[in-house]
C-alpha cells in the first residue's frame, strides 16, 4: 500500500471549492462537497485535458470549466456530457486537520 502524502490543510479548501497540486509530473485536485466529504481526483478533464481546477463544485458534482462536462467527485463517474470516461479517484483522508491522499497508480 502507497504511504499516505500530505496535501494541505483541510481549512485550505473551501466548501464547494477545489485546491489544485501537482505530484510527480501530474496534476490534481482535491475538493470538498457540501457535506464535509474531501475528496482527490485527476485535475485533467478526461474530454479535452483541460485544468479542472478553475472548474465548479455543486454538492458532490466537479464541472469542467470548458464544456461544463460534469463528474461525481464520490467515484469520478462522468455524470453530464460531453465527458464520457471518468476520473480517477484516489483514497483520501483527513489527519489532524490535514488533508492527505494515496496516489495509487
Ligand atoms: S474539456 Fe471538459 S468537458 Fe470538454
Amino acid at each position: 500500500m502507497s504511504d499516505w502524502i500530505d496535501i494541505c490543510a483541510l481549512g485550505e479548501i473551501e466548501e464547494e471549492d477545489v485546491h489544485r497540486f501537482e505530484h510527480g509530473g501530474a496534476v490534481y485536485l482535491a475538493a470538498r462537497d457540501d457535506c464535509d466529504g474531501v475528496f482527490v481526483v485527476d485535475g485533467l478533464c478526461t474530454h479535452e485535458k483541460v485544468e479542472l481546477a478553475n472548474g465548479f463544485v455543486f454538492g458532490c458534482v466537479l464541472e469542467c470549466p470548458r464544456h461544463q462536462g460534469r463528474f461525481d467527485l464520490r467515484d469520478g463517474r462522468p455524470c453530464g456530457g460531453p465527458v464520457t470516461e471518468g476520473l480517477k479517484t484516489y483514497p483520501t483522508r483527513v489527519q489532524a486537520g490535514r488533508v492527505q491522499v494515496q496516489l495509487i497508480a
